[in-house]
């Protein structure tokens, strides 16, 4: 459908403060939106008074967020989509859509944490969610996570954000760290998005795939900002706080502005960098957060500059015959000074700033986990693997509290792929490219279902690359890019630092316990797929965390493992 580019004014989500003493209520809704001037309001999913997307939640550090969510959405706004040859998905999804809402960097007890299988259908009830709130100030979101149907539930609309603050980053005008703030400090939702003929949300991306089948990859040919497709947004002369996410599904980009400028970075997703990087362009992979100053005091009044991207998607995209390179949105130049503090020198480690980031941490152990495709773009029956195995099989990573551990992340795809990890903030170590195809012939894939990583020492073909300035800091979800081992450093936290047991035993403790959907009846699991056992495993294995592939596609089908964090 025809779109004209930046008439839409851009939006900004309401914002409801956080207090330790007051829950906030969150509520998932069947809605309608206008994504464009020029388009009919249509079918979408929100939380709150929103039609699109949900309300920014700013909360303190060390100050619990309590929330209690429920959910009273209609229809799936993609009800023909769902491919219930995945996990359980069942007919009934279409007309009750099952929904978990997950804190995504949040350090988050494990009860509380939104796990896929810890559904709960329209109308059922309302859910308990404490966050903590123990950890840095940072940029977190909260989105839905249904198992297997997380894609269609985000794509719809169930995304917010969470800004974490503290009392150097407070969000408000007098801030120690003289960063912009108020209405100089704008969160910049970014997605992508396909829309059909009559100006429907679409999740199909190619013709290629049957209807109700799993697609891998919901690329999209509009760019989105807060909801809105195109928007445009008048702007002081001064300098502007914009807090970026690449909320898409699909997508990797490389921002930049349409005049080159300069920006600066000054924060990753759990917090600030140590100074303000100067860039010209950032990658941008879904999931990542930017925390980034532009300054747009040299404009003349009436001038314009766009928020650019000049990647592709990835191959299976191309393959597919998805090619999209969307661009995001256009600010004018308005007559009003806005914030002329200029960019901080420093962030971290000065006076009344927060401590410096600690150098990265040596390793005690070297952990290697894979990232594959092995049924290659058949479709179905394509399936993308974390150690080549699938979400319910049981030999997951057990790593012990208070330990340091290097994750080499070895991508033998052709496209890349953001690994995340619940519960913990990490640091990128660095990227190093690979023989795949000798690394492959010299160990085998077996059959889906047995854990595949070997190490590929003796298989590098270059040295180790260090990650961007601008990705330096605290991270939750790293670009692992096709054909490289992409290394972080993790340090397991302890019970005590958590104030939790991350390891607790749900089964154990029936105020804890977990109510399925299916059949209604609280014992009730999903129906085992593909043969393989599906939840039916041992009680103790429906615990712990999960991390996944962060392109929504994919961690659907199947990039998504289960872990565990034991007692030292
Ligand atoms: Cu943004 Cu496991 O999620
Ligand atoms: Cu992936």
């Amino acid at each position: 459908p025809p779109m004209a580019k930046y008439v839409d004014d851009l939006t900004v989500p309401g914002v409801i403060q956080s207090s330790p003493t007051t829950p906030i209520d969150i509520v998932a809704r069947s809605t309608k939106a206008r994504f464009h001037r020029d388009q009919p309001r249509v079918p979408a999913m929100a939380y709150n008074d929103e039609d699109y997307l949900g309300p920014t939640i700013e909360a303190h550090v060390d100050e619990q967020t309590t929330i209690h969510y429920r959910s009273a959405l209609g229809t799936h706004t993609f009800a023909a989509d769902l491919d219930t040859s995945l996990h359980g998905v069942q007919d009934s999804y279409r007309l009750r859509p099952p929904t978990s809402m997950h804190l995504h960097g949040g350090a988050t007890p494990p009860e509380y944490d939104g796990h896929p299988e810890k559904l709960m259908l329209p109308h059922q009830g309302t859910q308990l969610f404490k966050f903590p709130n123990r950890q840095e100030a940072g940029h977190l979101w909260y989105h839905d996570h249904a198992m297997a149907i997380t894609r269609a539930n985000v794509y719809a609309g169930l995304a917010g954000m969470y800004f974490l603050r503290d009392g150097f980053d407070t969000g408000r005008p007098d801030n120690p760290l003289g960063l912009p703030a108020g209405e100089h400090e704008v969160p910049l939702i970014l997605q992508e998005k396909i829309f059909a003929a009559d100006g429907r949300q679409s999740l199909r991306s190619t013709p290629v795939v049957p209807e109700g089948h799993w697609e891998g990859g919901a690329v999209g040919d509009r760019g989105l900002v807060n909801g809105k497709v195109w928007p445009k947004m008048r702007v002081d002369r001064g300098l502007y706080r914009f807090r970026v996410i690449n909320a898409a599904s699909f997508s990797v980009w490389r921002l930049f502005f349409s005049n080159k400028m300069r920006f600066w970075v000054i924060g990753n997703e759990g917090g600030l960098l140590d100074a303000p990087v100067s860039t010209r362009s950032i990658l941008v992979s879904p999931a990542e957060r930017f925390d980034i100053l532009v300054d747009f005091s040299s404009l003349a009044p009436g001038q314009t500059v766009d928020l650019c991207n000049d990647l592709a998607p990835p191959t299976q995209a191309a393959i597919l015959g998805e090619v999209a390179m969307p661009r995001f949105c256009r600010f004018i130049a308005g007559a009003g000074k806005g914030h002329r503090g200029g960019v901080p020198s420093r962030l971290r480690g000065g006076r009344n700033q927060p401590a410096a980031l600690p150098p990265v941490a040596t390793p005690q152990r070297t952990r290697t986990v894979t990232l594959s495709q092995p049924y290659a773009l058949r479709i179905p029956p394509a399936i993308m693997t974390m150690n080549n195995l699938r979400y319910a099989d049981p030999q997951i990573e057990k790593p012990r509290e208070g330990t340091i551990e290097r994750w080499d992340i070895v991508n033998i795809t052709p496209d890349p792929h953001p690994v995340h990890l619940h519960l913990v903030m990490f640091r990128v170590l660095g990227r190093r490219p690979l023989r795949t195809v000798d690394y492959q012939a010299a160990h085998p894939q077996p059959p889906v279902g047995t854990r595949w990583a070997p190490d590929p020492s003796g298989f590098y073909a270059g040295p180790m690359r260090p990650p961007a300035a601008w990705e330096r800091g605290w991270k939750d979800t790293v670009h692992a890019i096709a054909g490289h081992v992409t290394s972080i450093i993790v340090r397991w936290p302890t019970a005590d630092e958590l104030g939790f047991d991350p390891d607790a035993l749900f089964s154990s403790d029936p105020t804890k316990n977990w109510t399925k959907p299916s059949g209604g009846r609280a014992a009730a699991r999903p129906p085992a797929t593909h043969g393989h056992q599906s939840a039916h495993a041992a009680e103790r294995e429906l615990q712990g965390y999960v991390w996944h592939c962060h392109i929504l596609d994919h961690e659907d089908h199947d990039m998504m493992l289960r872990y565990r964090l034991l007692p030292s």
